[in-house]
């Protein structure tokens, strides 16, 4: 079947590894929405790259059924792209393996993400955790995709995944497509409430920098009103206003404005009602979502369903690509 006009490819994933953020959504998770029309999307549920740092396993597997729901719950729709937990799949750990071999020990120690992880979780700088980009790199990699949409914190891992690609094309011949990082204008970072400088993040130890999903309404407010911003009095996107500028960026998407009609809706107002009007355009916007995602949680057979049917068609996907890459490396395959 010849390919639909304009038909591209597309990859991405979130890690289970604590409650997601609104920084998840406004950066990653309401483009998936957007781009699964039109689109061949696969979007997976990365337990995997979750081990790299300790998990409690009880835990680790609720939030994998918890981060499903929510993509639904979100927007994303099981009948529209490939939804899928990425251990289901097991040609992610066989090509991450045939990867490392093209991987650089000098590479991956420069890693940015590695880097800071390590500082986090010093007494746990294990194998998995240097090793977690090119296991990303395996994820894209698997799927032949044209793009990848993340928050720019995850820039740095697409480029490496590109890197491997062509080495790998390079040495053994055509096999990798080499995907694009797709990378919002608007929003692909999203600071932490307290500390304006830092990226929002699920696993930040202080509850009150980040908005996960799973908060209440009364708990959003009090978080927006807590929230860091410098002792100025106007509300004006600008670098030197990190706190502020995090603020009309996070309002702007859930509202659906644009920077500056939120700048000037709030023109010449205090920084308290304008804090207000963010936790209760946010809360309010969080609400049905998490209404879905609990009634999506109660119906388990449900999620079952679509995530065994999601791994499937990924499978089938993954299977093709690896068994190519066992080829062109001298594999063995049988006759
Ligand atoms: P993770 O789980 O940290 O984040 C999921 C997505 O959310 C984006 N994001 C943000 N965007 C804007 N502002 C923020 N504060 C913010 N925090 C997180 C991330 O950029 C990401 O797009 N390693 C990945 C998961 C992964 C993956 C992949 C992604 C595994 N395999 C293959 C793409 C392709 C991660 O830990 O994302």
């Amino acid at each position: 079947m010849e390919a639909e006009r304009g038909r591209k490819t597309l990859y991405s994933a979130a890690q289970p590894s604590g409650n997601l953020t609104i920084g998840n959504y406004v950066g990653a998770i309401r483009n998936w929405v957007r781009l699964q029309e039109g689109n061949d999307c696969f979007y997976a549920i990365a337990n995997m790259h979750s081990i790299t740092v300790r998990q409690e396993p009880a835990e680790l597997r609720r939030r994998t059924l918890e981060a499903a729901a929510l993509y639904i719950a979100c927007g994303v729709d099981p009948e529209k792209c490939t939804l899928y937990v990425q251990s289901q799949v097991p040609q992610h750990a066989e090509l991450t393996w045939v990867l490392n071999s093209l991987t650089y020990v000098g590479e991956m120690s420069r890693m940015t993400q590695f880097k800071d992880k390590s500082q986090k979780h010093a007494d746990n700088i294990n194998m998995g955790l240097m090793d977690y980009p090119v296991l990303m790199a395996a994820d894209i990699l698997l799927y032949q995709v044209d793009g990848v949409p993340v928050g720019l914190d995850q820039k740095q891992h697409v480029e490496i995944a590109r890197d491997i690609a062509i080495r790998f094309n390079n040495r053994y011949g055509e096999t990798f497509r080499v995907p694009e990082p797709l990378i919002l204008k608007t929003g692909a970072k999203i600071m932490s409430l307290q500390e304006p400088t830092k990226k929002m993040s699920k696993s930040d130890e202080n509850l009150n920098a980040s908005i996960f999903f799973a908060d209440d309404k009364d708990t959003i407010i009090r978080k927006f009103k807590r929230a860091v911003t410098d002792s100025g009095n106007d509300i004006r996107y600008s670098e030197e206003k990190a706190g502020v500028s995090n603020l009309l960026t996070i309002y702007s998407v859930f509202r659906d404005c644009t920077v500056e009609e939120a700048e000037k809706e709030f023109a010449g107002k205090g920084y308290g009602e304008f804090k207000l009007a963010v936790g209760e355009t946010v809360a309010d916007k969080l609400a049905p979502v998490q209404a879905e995602q609990k009634k999506l949680l109660a119906d388990k057979a449900y999620l079952a369903g679509v995530l065994a049917s999601g791994a499937e068609r990924a499978f089938k996907a993954a299977r093709k690509t690896l068994s190519k890459v066992y080829r062109k490396i001298g594999f063995y395959q049988g006759e």
